[in-house]
């Protein structure tokens, strides 16, 4: 445990900026306060931006993470954080990966709007034109972000009628990945590119992007490195075949079918995510008034389809398919783990991926602070590079809740207090070393703050 985790829980308000002599200050109120300046620091007014260097627009779930945690800050704020983002939702009802802000510079990210082109080639796929954004989406974290977010202060969100305003808009999203994204025609949402799964380069990715022939040097300028080191970052390889995939995707419209697609993975954390929102749609349905049923039986049997197609019980974990070959990804990353946040799992699922979690391949409570993207003993495993082996804050702290739901407390809160230390010492790092907690990627992080300071308050 880090020095800093030590005086956890004690019962004093955070957010108190003074301290007295003869107390230290609790890392939760360090964390709180540390927060709070990140979270101000990075808000344009109507969202936040992940980081203001290397990430300028808003980001899809990031935005979700977010709200989660400015939900303590500002309730008001945190709803205003979805409503913007839902603003750029599509006629087809994807939420896009990012919405751009028109008074960046085009130059300070890549791939910027005039390459995704959104508002002329998604044009029949219902783009809105009055915003620009990218064609692709990412986890669905946000019914579950809006939940929680009217659950802090259900009195200012029923007076904004936030949960009406959101309700439908989250429904055509999350039917948008029940319905056009089952490439598989199995119960489950694919992606179509790595980004899409928000764990970029993972190692999952490698098999199905060998397939895909890079764009040609030159014919893009990548922008992320002008702002990260380059070992923390995927290799050109890597960008040339993500704008392949892009370009190709766009070209086709942004229309979504089996015969289109280039890339199609079931990727077991977009479907987790997906489970435990539709589940949260089955909570938002309740406070408003309306049939919640609907939502139970589509969550039970996208958990169904979960289980059946991805569990792997050798591993002890859940593998990504790839949908192309028909082929399962046989590489242990931490989506793999993620579902853990689903509730009703068989008892011998959940002991197994508690196991895995603690066991050689991600060091929960023994090697690591905190659990890696990917496999300790994977061939690919690299503690500096941008989510092939580095710890990332979000999704330690979905595992820390899905620990606590299944009565791992002991676990959870070791965990809990591991996220908040190093939240704390990393400089609200991007990603940390797993082993070491040591920053890697930008400072500073929007999602890295807003987590930590809902653990912050949760462990008063
Ligand atoms: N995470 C990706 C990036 O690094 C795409 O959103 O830009």
């Amino acid at each position: 445990m880090s020095a800093l985790a030590v005086r956890q829980h004690s019962r004093r308000p955070l957010g108190a900026d003074v301290e007295s002599a003869d107390q230290p200050p609790s890392t939760s109120s360090i964390a709180y306060n540390g927060a709070r300046r990140v979270l101000d620091g990075n808000w344009t007014g109507t969202s936040t931006v992940p980081s203001h260097a290397l990430y300028p627009h808003q980001w899809s779930w990031d935005s979700a993470f977010i709200a989660i945690g400015l939900r303590h800050l500002s309730p008001a704020r945190a709803q205003r954080e979805l409503e913007t983002l839902l603003t750029a939702q599509w006629a087809d009802g994807r939420i896009p990966h990012i919405v751009f802000n028109p008074t960046v510079p085009l130059g300070a990210y890549f791939p910027s709007p005039d390459f995704w082109r959104s508002s002329s080639a998604g044009d029949l796929a219902g783009a809105p034109t009055a915003v620009e954004t990218s064609g692709i989406v990412q986890p669905p974290v946000h019914a579950l972000a809006a939940l929680l977010v009217h659950e802090a202060d259900p009195e200012v969100s029923r007076r904004r009628g936030f949960l009406a305003h959101v309700y439908p808009r989250l429904v055509a999203w999350q039917r948008y990945l029940t319905e056009r994204r089952d490439l598989g025609g199995r119960g489950l949402a694919s992606i179509v590119h790595p980004w899409e799964s928000g764990m970029d380069n993972s190692p999952c990715w490698d098999p199905p992007l060998s397939r895909i022939r890079p764009a040609d040097r030159g014919t893009f300028q990548r922008a992320d490195l002008d702002h990260g080191c380059p070992a923390d970052r995927p290799t050109d390889l890597d960008y040339g075949r993500y704008v392949r995939l892009a370009t190709t995707y766009r070209d086709h419209g942004y229309a979504d079918g089996p015969d289109t697609a280039l890339f199609a993975v079931e990727d077991p954390a977009m479907n987790a995510l997906l489970i435990a929102s539709e589940h949260a749609l089955a909570g938002i349905a309740t406070a408003i008034g309306a049939d919640p049923s609907d939502h139970l039986v589509r969550g039970e049997q996208l958990t169904t389809a979960l289980l059946k197609r991805l569990w792997n019980e050798d591993a002890g974990l859940f593998l990504c398919q790839d949908v192309i070959s028909n082929e399962p990804i046989r590489e242990r990353s931490v989506c793999g783990l993620l579902p853990l946040i689903l509730p009703g799992l068989p008892e011998e699922v959940v002991a197994s991926l508690v196991a895995t979690l603690r066991g050689e391949h991600f060091g929960v409570g023994t090697t690591t602070r905190l659990a890696p993207s990917y496999d300790l003993r994977g061939a690919a495993f690299d503690p500096a590079r941008y989510w092939r082996g580095p710890a990332w804050f979000n999704v330690n702290w979905l595992l820390e809740r899905g620990l606590r739901q299944y009565g791992e407390t002991a676990t959870a809160d070791a965990l809990r207090d591991e996220l908040l230390g190093t939240a704390v010492t990393s400089g609200f790092a991007e990603y940390v070393d797993p082993v070491t907690g040591e920053a890697r990627g930008s400072r500073d992080f929007s999602w890295t703050a807003a987590l930590a300071m809902d653990l912050a308050v949760r462990s008063r």
